[in-house]
């Protein structure tokens, strides 16, 4: 068990280099499975779910090989998935990671068959898997489910028209996993149209699969007999892009984030400017600065391009320590203020109201020993820490290393006080 102990109040300034983003690798990983060819995926970041899929992908029979970029110091990561020996993926390992959910699609495609275990409800509500389910089916699966497992099977996978009740960004790329090897068209309306299925639409197309569409609502997908290898660079990290900007924000510091889409998180960086932040890009990068304390916005979380439910603890954190009340609205997931109870232990004033939180800004934060219960809200308390006076500890650093790639080692190089303890 490891914690950070972070000694708030320094101001943030320099550049730090944002990494590959996870939410694209962890599909792009399943998506290697359908073809028997090597692929390459560069700027992989090292995040414990990376290392779970990966040891999926072997426990599979694949061959995955690491490679560092002398220069960047960036990893690329080589499967080779000629061999692919069983359908069924290891319970523990689903158990571990729910984007194990992916390799449904991926196997169902490849072999004709998959088992997996349920993903289990967690921190931030119950996540069911409905809507994959249903797209699979629509294609042709045969699903069964019985004692906790998923078996699907299918002879022979048909295009479908497929329409989400939801934009699900994992049912989405898992329908889209699936029906690059099915026979005929497959369409999927009301589409998720995060960044990363569009990454993941590129990687397919580079693979030789043929996906239209992603970004918009309608994906259309012409199925083909089989696809090759290819190298694909991720796109950066939108999700750390945006918490680096709110902890340069929150310190009230001066920094510079390389590696980054600025599109991608234009609805942070307007929320940010609405409450007096300095965002602007410079040549590649985002420049944010702030020399004043920022003023209370409300925000409502969206599927993209709306507001992410990713960065809400996050902006939550900022909001505590911000001039006046803000409402946040979350509207994703149904539990997922987990947060608020620990940054009220720094002093927070936060009322939660079913979906909404109610922030009365106040002008510091007090170190205190707070948890992390999954990734983002860790990343909420380090930066509600950041900002504290005295001492913070936050315990569960594993949660945060599920989705940051040297996140204490980052914030130093920008200046924060901030330690890893283990053990
Ligand atoms: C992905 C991201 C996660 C992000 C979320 C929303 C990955 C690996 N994870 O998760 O970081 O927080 O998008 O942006 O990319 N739903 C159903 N039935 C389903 C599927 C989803 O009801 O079959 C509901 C969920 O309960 C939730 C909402 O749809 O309320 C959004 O979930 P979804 O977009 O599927 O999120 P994930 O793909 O799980």
């Amino acid at each position: 068990m490891s914690r950070y102990i972070i000694r708030g109040g320094e101001r943030l300034s320099g550049t730090v280099r944002i990494s590959g983003a996870k939410n694209a690798v962890l599909p792009m990983l399943a998506a290697m499975l359908l073809t028997e060819k090597e692929c390459v995926i560069r700027d992989t970041p090292r995040l414990r779910d990376v290392s779970v899929m990966i040891e999926i992908l072997r426990k599979l029979g694949a061959d995955v090989e690491e490679r560092v970029d002398e220069n960047t110091g960036s990893l690329s990561l080589m499967v080779n998935p000629l061999r692919i020996i069983t359908h069924e993926v290891e319970e523990n390992l689903t158990r571990a990671m729910r984007s194990s959910i992916f390799l449904m699609g991926s196997l169902l495609g490849r072999l004709g068959k998959v088992r997996v275990a349920y993903p289990g409800g967690c921190d931030i509500g119950p996540r069911p898997i409905d809507l994959h389910l249903r797209g699979l089916a629509a294609l042709g699966a045969d699903i069964n489910e019985k004692f906790g497992y998923i078996h699907a099977e299918a002879k022979k996978l048909t295009g479908a028209e497929i329409h989400l009740d939801f934009p699900s960004v994992g049912a989405t790329e898992n329908i889209m996993m699936a029906a690059v090897l099915a026979e005929g068209t497959t369409v999927i309306r009301n589409a998720a149209k995060e960044p990363e299925i569009v990454d993941l639409q590129n990687f397919l197309n580079a693979m030789g699969a043929n996906v239209k569409g992603a970004g918009m609502d309608i994906i259309r997908i012409e199925g083909t007999s089989g696809l090759g290898g290819c190298e694909h660079q991720v796109i950066p990290d939108r999700i750390e892009t945006a918490t680096f900007m709110i902890a340069g924000a929150i310190t009230g510091g001066d920094i510079y984030l390389d590696n980054v889409i600025p599109e991608h998180v234009e609805s942070v960086s307007a929320k940010l400017r609405e409450s007096g932040v300095l965002v602007e890009e410079k040549t590649g990068k985002l420049h944010v600065a702030c020399d004043r304390r920022p003023s209370a916005v409300d925000v409502k979380t969206l599927p993209y391009p709306g507001f992410p439910t990713d960065v809400q603890p996050q902006i939550m954190a900022l909001m505590s320590v911000s001039e006046g009340t803000s409402v946040i609205t979350e509207t994703v997931f149904e539990n997922r203020f987990k947060h608020a109870d620990e940054l009220r232990r720094m002093g927070a004033n936060i009322k939660i109201e079913g979906r909404t939180a109610v922030v009365k800004g106040t002008r510091t934060l007090f170190g205190a020993c707070v948890e992390a219960t999954n990734l983002r809200s860790g990343a909420a308390l380090v930066l509600g820490g950041l900002v504290a006076q005295g001492l913070t500890t936050v315990e569960g650093v594993e949660h945060i290393e599920r989705g940051y790639e040297d996140f204490d080692q980052k914030l130093r190089s920008l200046g924060a006080r901030i330690q890893k303890l283990t053990g």
